[in-house]
Order: structure tokens, then sequence, then C-alpha cells
């Protein structure tokens, strides 16, 4: 046994110190040969002989793989571009004994090295499988380069293809796999997930965003060592874990340089990445839907697709990573139809008047909001049937009559007649035991029928996965929208799952539930948009828990947290830019004061107008004097709001550092630019690690050679040399003060 065991782990590190610095010249001699013809060469997907296989070369980086002696596609190297491949011929062959362990598809079957990416169990109830190359294809997918490869099990009717789409200029690659049956009977899918890439040895950092309620999108750093690192959801909600990463070697990236790899997926459920640290010093990151507690029962001459693995590689270490990132959500995933749309400065009831609303109120509101330069008015929970407080009323979709004895259209008309859009608050996919909806199915929740229901918030989860669910909130939601005039929508999600049961579905079916429940969940929201197109909606989940790609695919903005403080929401947002653009971070000046560190209403306005600003508080209680406040920084922030939106953003100083944060956003072009400048309390000159670096803040993407006008906060000429290498005197003081500077480039 012992000796089996070495014999095991020495064929083992020899072929991982093979694959990892000698695969550049594997001959491979496949079990199937590329097909030439089918081939259209671009300069970024080619096809390369030497090894037999492919390179991908976008802007900055590289990602080669090849087919190894035994038929096994395999990655050969995913980094910077112009890094020396060291390779020797004499190591490349596989040992057919052993078979390739390094896989560029991982799957369950002969030895496992690696976290397996597909794991299924066959009809005769095989439970490894052996994906052999069979042929490739580059195509264009929406007008961007990919490259299919298709694995065949070498015993088994399964094909596996493995896409990558290629967005050359942002260095990102889209990774998905498809499965196909081609058995007579069904196949298990046990696990599939939807890309992996292998990294070369160093010693790498981890960087993942983590939180809970209130204290949402929280950046953590963890060194990867040898094991696996796990970042997951189970349960949908997402506030511990939004899905988004970043690997940089420990001793080379920062904020500005170095080489830094980064990922997200486009996945709203159960999801996971898997960072798999090999002694040899390869990083293995493997993500797609989380299959524990799920399985996919794949019929046969069926089809399964993973979700999108988003990979991307940044030269220019973590602002580059959120760079590629935020250009790619914006031009690449967003909805078209509000793509270039600037979002709009929007007012919500929540804070001011909760469940209890009434027509007379709200209007009251939307007439200062008007006032001040409000674009948007939304009135939030407690327009419906019951809900007169959080245990009652959700899953009944109409107007309370109680509280708009004449419906929401009077209200709406005389909003519109004010000149303000109109939006509306609700959370389809959860009910309320004391409803009608609860009343009439209480089969409708996921549940097990001898288990608790176990609520949250007071609610139950709808099994959407289920038709019943789907149709009845299509159709509710459907005559809502089409019975009134909303503009709007913010669509919340208040709970986790739990109780994942669908005891009247067939048996295989009933652990598909949480990947029926997602992909019912987008037919909704997509079928929604189809009938409503003019509809603009925001993603909303007890804050921010649901911020992931593919929800921002179908939905334009994002609420970022329940905590509006705006001292907290310096380090929320901060951390939340990361990963994600300004352009959806809806962010509500409010009075919440959760640390009684009395911010001024400006402090509060400045850190909202970092992102999609919105009022959330009870208009009628301000004063003359704030209303005014208040209507000139909405004006300044529509004069900066596309440098804020579309702009690139650099992060100047962390307030995880210091006492200060500093944002600024650069016209791509360099002709303009807003500087946000974040006091958040006065210490000693010199005290803090920010403060020590310099007494200024030095900004970036300027043009050297040019003079810039400011205004603002800080006024004067300057050139772009000088505010880059010298840098803006901090000239903010005080407590939780803080400036908006803006800079224009001045033609000679
Ligand atoms: C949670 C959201 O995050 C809040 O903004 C608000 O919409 C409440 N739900 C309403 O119940």
């Amino acid at each position: 046994m012992q000796h089996g065991k070495i014999e095991y782990k020495m064929i083992f590190v020899i072929a991982v110190i093979v694959i990892s610095w000698s695969l550049n010249s594997c001959v491979a001699q496949s079990r199937a040969s590329v097909p030439e013809s089918s081939v259209r060469q671009t300069q970024v997907i080619t096809e390369t002989k030497k090894p037999q296989g492919w390179k991908i070369k976008t802007a900055s980086s590289v990602y080669q793989m090849a087919v190894a002696r035994d038929g096994i596609v395999i990655p050969v190297y995913y980094g910077p571009r112009g890094a020396p491949l060291q390779v020797s011929r004499a190591n490349v062959h596989v040992s057919p004994k052993v078979g390739s362990l390094i896989r560029e598809v991982p799957f369950r079957g002969g030895f496992i090295a690696q976290t397996p990416s597909v794991e299924v169990i066959f009809p005769d109830r095989t439970r490894e499988c052996d994906l052999v190359y069979s042929s490739s294809q580059i195509l264009e997918i929406e007008g961007f380069p990919c490259l299919r490869i298709d694995l065949g099990d070498s015993a088994y009717g399964l094909t596996v293809s493995s896409y990558i789409r290629v967005i050359p200029e942002l260095d990102i690659l889209e990774k998905w796999l498809v499965l196909k049956n081609k058995e007579k009977d069904p196949i298990l899918i046990e696990n599939a997930q939807s890309g992996s890439a292998w990294l070369p040895a160093d010693e790498y950092d981890l960087f993942h965003l983590s939180g809970r309620w209130g204290n949402e999108f929280m950046l953590q750093r963890t060194r990867l060592t040898p094991g696996v690192k796990t970042i997951q959801t189970r349960a949908f909600v997402a506030h511990e874990n939004p899905p988004w990463f970043t690997v940089t070697p420990a001793k080379q990236g920062s904020e500005t340089q170095g080489p830094v790899w980064f990922g997200g997926l486009h996945w709203s459920g159960n999801w996971r990445f898997d960072f798999e640290k090999f002694p040899s010093g390869n990083v293995q990151i493997i993500g797609g839907i989380n299959f524990w507690d799920t399985a996919w029962q794949l019929k046969p001459a069926e089809e399964f697709s993973t979700p999108k693995l988003v990979l991307g590689f940044s030269p220019e270490g973590m602002s580059g990573a959120s760079a590629r990132m935020h250009n790619y959500i914006r031009n690449h995933v967003l909805r078209k139809k509000f793509r270039d749309a600037l979002r709009p400065v929007l007012y919500n009831s929540w804070y001011a008047t909760t469940f209890n609303v009434n027509e007379q109120q709200q209007l009251a509101l939307a007439r200062i909001a008007r006032e001040i330069g409000v674009e948007l008015f939304v009135i939030d929970d407690g327009w419906f049937k019951g809900r007169n407080h959080d245990r009652a009323g959700l899953g009944d979709w109409t107007v309370d009559k109680k509280k708009f004895p004449n419906g929401l259209q009077p209200l709406i008309k005389k909003i519109s007649d004010l000149g303000l859009d109109f939006g509306i608050w609700v959370e389809p996919e959860m009910v309320n035991p004391d409803s009608d909806l609860y009343r009439a199915h209480p089969d409708w929740v996921l549940h097990y029928p001898k288990r608790t229901r176990h609520e949250q918030r007071n609610q139950l989860v709808l099994n959407l996965a289920g038709e019943g669910v789907y149709n009845y909130l299509l159709e509710s939601l459907s005559t809502l929208l089409r019975e009134n005039n909303i503009r709007f929508i913010k669509w919340d999600r208040n709970r986790a799952l739990s109780d994942v049961g669908w005891p009247d579905a067939p048996v295989p079916m009933q652990r598909e539930v949480r990947i029926r429940f997602i992909n019912n969940l987008y037919n909704l929201i997509d079928e929604l948009q189809t009938r409503f197109p003019e509809v603009l909606f925001e993603s909303c989940s007890g804050g921010g828990g649901r911020t992931d790609l593919g929800i921002i695919s179908r939905m334009d903005q994002v609420w970022t947290s329940d905590n509006t403080d705006p001292a907290d929401r310096v380090m929320i947002q901060y951390g939340y830019s990361h990963a994600f653009p300004a352009k959806l971070m809806v962010s509500w000046v409010t009075n919440a004061d959760w640390h009684k560190v009395s911010p001024s209403l400006k402090f509060r306005f400045h850190v909202c107008m970092s992102g999609v600003l919105g009022i959330g508080t009870d208009l009628t209680k301000w004063s003359e004097e704030e209303r005014k406040l208040a209507a000139d920084m909405i004006a300044l922030y529509k004069k900066i709001r596309p440098l804020v939106q579309e702009g690139i953003l650099h992060r100047l100083h962390s307030p995880f550092e210091g006492n200060r944060a500093a944002l600024q956003y650069v016209s791509p072009d360099g002709s303009e630019a807003v500087v946000f400048l974040y006091n958040l309390w006065e210490t000693l000159p010199g005290s803090t690690r920010t403060a020590r670096a310099s007494g200024a803040v030095k900004l970036t993407g300027l043009d050297p050679d040019a003079n810039y006008l400011l205004s603002g906060d800080r006024r004067g000429t300057a050139s772009g040399e000088t505010l880059m290498n010298i840098g803006l005197p901090w000239f903010v003081r005080g407590n939780f003060n803080s400036a908006i500077v803006t800079l224009k480039k001045q033609t000679q």
C-alpha cells in the first residue's frame, strides 16, 4: 500500500512539473487531429502546430492549450504576454499508463490531480469519464472571437464542448461548457463547472469580497497555501461573497502595478470558486454553479450549458483589473436597452414612510423631490394588499385599497405630471404565510412535508422552479405593469434559501431545484422586460445581497447596502468598486448616523455622488437651507454624472489604510476628471500611513503636458504633470469633511 502511494505521488509530482514547465513544445499525438478546414484563422485565436493546440492572445495576456499524447487537452500557459516559456521537448511525453493529470477541462476519471469540473455517472453506473479531444472551431459570437473545443468520452456517448469567447482589448475570456448526452439513457451530472485556469508557479494572494447585511463588500486578502480555498454560496444570498476575485503574486501585485488575474460569474444562485494551490506552486482557479446538494439528470439528446465564467488578466495591478471589469460590465454585460443611458437621480420613500404609505404623503415627498432636481420617484415596500408590516402581504401583488382607494393610477399621474418617472418595489420570490397567495397555495413554497418551514423576516421562499409559481408571478407582475405607468422596478429578495425541498417533482428533478429556480428567475425577468421594454430594473437583496454578472446582465443597477451611514458607505463603496462600476452603485442620502459622528449633509451628498445618486430620507423634514444645498448638489451631480458613471475609476486613497479616502474618475481621453476627497477623522499630520506617504493626493490618468482648470471646492490651474507627480494638496480639514474637485483640460 505504502509503496503504491509513494509511486503515485512521484508520478503526480513529475507530471505536474512536466506540464507546468514544458508543455509549450508538447508534440501531441491526439486520438483525433485538428480539422484544418474548419478553422478561420484570426489574430486573437490561433492554432499551434508544435504543440498541436491553441493560443489566445489578448492585449496583455496569452492563454495557451495543447492536446497531449493521450488526447487530453491540457493547459499550457496563462499569463502576461512576452513571458519566456522554457520548454524541453524531452519532458512532454505523457506516460499512457498514467495519462495527463493537469487538464484544461478537469474531469473525474483516472488519476484525479485537480479540482474537477466534470463529474458524471453513466447509465451503467460508471462514475468516471475520459474526455479526449475530438475537434475544434474558431467562431464568432456577438462580434467576438470564440474557440470551441469539442471533447468526447472515449467509451460513452457524452460530449463536452468547452467555449472560450475572447474580448481581446479587455484581456477578458468568457468560459463555459456544454454537455450533451448521446446515450440512450440519462447521464447524471454531479458537477459541471464553467471553466478552469492554471496559473504559473508563484506565491499568490487571493482577494475577494465578503461581508454581511449592512456591511457588504469588505475586501479580504489571503495567502494561497497548498490546499483548496473555496468561496461560495449555497443559499443564494451573497452578502457574504459576491462571485468575484483577484489573484496576484504576493510579492508583485499592488493597486497600480503587477500582474493580476481576476474573475466573476454570470450566475445569481448557488455558485462556487475554488483556488487550489499545488505543491508545485501552480494555482488552479475553477468556478461555476455550486453542485452542493445539486445534480442534473441529462436526458438523451439533451444539452446542459453552464453559466459563463469570466477570467481576465491585468498587468496594471488591482486598478487595472477593476477598470477592465467595469468596462466589461458597462459595455458587454448591461442590457443593451439601457447600456448607454445615464442612470437617473432617484428618490426612494422607504426610510421616510416605511409601510405606512398613502397618496397624499407620497405626493408631498415627490413635489419636494422634483423641486430639488430628482428625476425618478420610487415608492418602496408597503403599497400592496395587507402590507402594514413585514409579517403580511408578500405574494399579493395588487394595490392595497385601504391605502390607495383609487388605486395607484391617480398618484402616478400626478407624479408624472410633475415631470418625474414613477418606480415601485416588489419582492416576487417570497411570500408571507399571512397572504392570500399562501392560503391558496401552501404547496408553492420550498419545503419538505415533515420538516419545519423556516422563516426569515417572516417569509417563505416560493418555489420558482415550479410552473405554477412562474406563471402566477409573470401574470401578476404583468398586470401591475400593464395597468400602471411604472418606469422602474426595484426587485428585492430579503432572505436566503432553506428547506430546499420540491416534493411534487419527480425524484431526479428534486436536486435540480436550485438551478431551475435561477433559470426561471432569469426567464421571468427576461419575459417581463420583453413585455415592458421601457422599464428600468434595480436588483436589491436586503441591501447588496445579489450583485453578480448574471443579475447585472438583466438588472440595470443595484442597491448597494441598507447601511446608508455615510462613514460606513465610504468603506462599503470602496470595496464594491473593486468588482463593479459606479454606474450601477445606488447610494442614497439619508440621515442615518450609525456611529453618532454627525456627518454634514454635504458630506452625505459627496459620498453618494460617487455612484448613482439617490435620496432616501423624509424630505418634508429638511429646512429651506437643506433643500437649497440638496438642489445645488444634485445640479453638480448632473454635471459630473457622465464622468462618474462612464469614466475610469482610480482609487487614490483607501479608507482602510488611514483617515482619508480619495477617488478619481477620468474620461478615457484624460481631458476631464472629478476627484472626491473624504476626511474620515482629523489626525495629527503625518500620523497615519496615508498622510505619512504624502500631504498631497497624486492624481492619475491625466495628460502630463496639458494645463487643467480646477473648479468646485478647489479652484485654479495646474499642469497634468504637477497634479500627477506632486499632487493636489490635501486641503480637507476636520472630521467627516469632504470636497469635490473637477478638472478640465485647457486648450492652448
Ligand atoms: C430591504 C431593502 O434593502 C430596503 O431598501 C427596502 O426595500 C426593504 N427591503 C423593504 O422591505
